[in-house]
């Protein structure tokens, strides 16, 4: 595995940026597996910035997000439904038919996970996954556990991401409860992954991810088996190294 650092969370997004947009460039109907919540949001900054400035062209991409909260309304300020279109799809040439994110809404939540995969796989696979990390070691909603979950699955949010992503919503009790998320065994699917962190509150999953045994309880520790797997870090989530 490579791991880059960097000073700032503002670089460690540029650098994830000239990487997605490298993979564009050389295949321009790349599938893109994308990622919401803080960490990305400098990427994709970065991402429209280059876009705007002529250089990375979308048309011909695909993109599949990680993970959806169920039952949350898709208009719902904290829906990556609508975080992606704000911080990403409106501002780029993304055909949106091209653009997939589960339906946490969908009244079988299995069949909904199976056909996630289902289009994940006629794709192609995902050519480039980006990740963020939790501060317990999740990738994706897959939690700390005493396996790993292979496929698309529907995931009861643990104590620490309920209070992590509390502070998106007005109070704790409007956290959702349950998520739909791809499973570790669909991310190592990706031909390659990115994974970024950033910020202190990352630094002891970050050291357990790629200091400690491969374990379920970290979930990100998985991606040490990957053949190929950048983590792009700024100064304080490697503070622990
Ligand atoms: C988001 C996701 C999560 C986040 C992680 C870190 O789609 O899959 O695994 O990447 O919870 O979130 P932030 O970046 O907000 O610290």
């Amino acid at each position: 595995m490579q791991v880059h650092l960097y000073d700032s969370a503002e670089q460690v997004g540029q650098a994830a940026a000239i990487l997605i947009a490298a993979q564009l460039i050389q295949k321009p109907a790349a599938v893109l597996g994308l990622a919401t919540g803080s960490s990305p949001i400098p990427t994709y900054q970065e991402l429209i910035r280059m876009h705007r400035e002529g250089v990375l062209d979308f048309s011909s991409a695909t993109t599949f997000n990680l993970d959806e909260y169920c039952k949350l309304p898709v208009e719902h300020p904290c829906s990556y439904h609508r975080f992606m279109r704000e911080q990403l799809f409106d501002h780029v040439n993304l055909a949106p038919e091209s653009t997939h994110v589960p339906n946490g809404n969908a009244e079988d939540l299995a069949a909904e996970c199976s056909r996630y995969d289902r289009a994940i796989s006629r794709a192609g696979g995902i050519d480039l996954q980006l990740l963020g990390i939790g501060r317990n070691g999740h990738i994706g909603f897959n939690e700390p556990s005493d396996q790993f979950v292979y496929g698309c699955h529907v995931v009861r949010l643990t104590k620490s991401t309920i209070e992590a992503n509390r502070r998106f919503f007005d109070t704790e009790a409007d956290v959702p409860r349950e998520a739909i998320s791809l499973g570790v065994g669909s991310i190592m699917n990706a031909k390659r992954v990115l994974l970024i962190a950033t910020g202190d509150d990352k630094a002891e999953a970050v050291r357990k991810a790629i200091r400690e045994d491969i374990d379920p309880a970290t979930q990100a520790s998985i991606l040490r088996t990957h053949p190929n797997v950048v983590f792009l870090l700024d100064r304080a989530a490697a503070a622990r190294l």
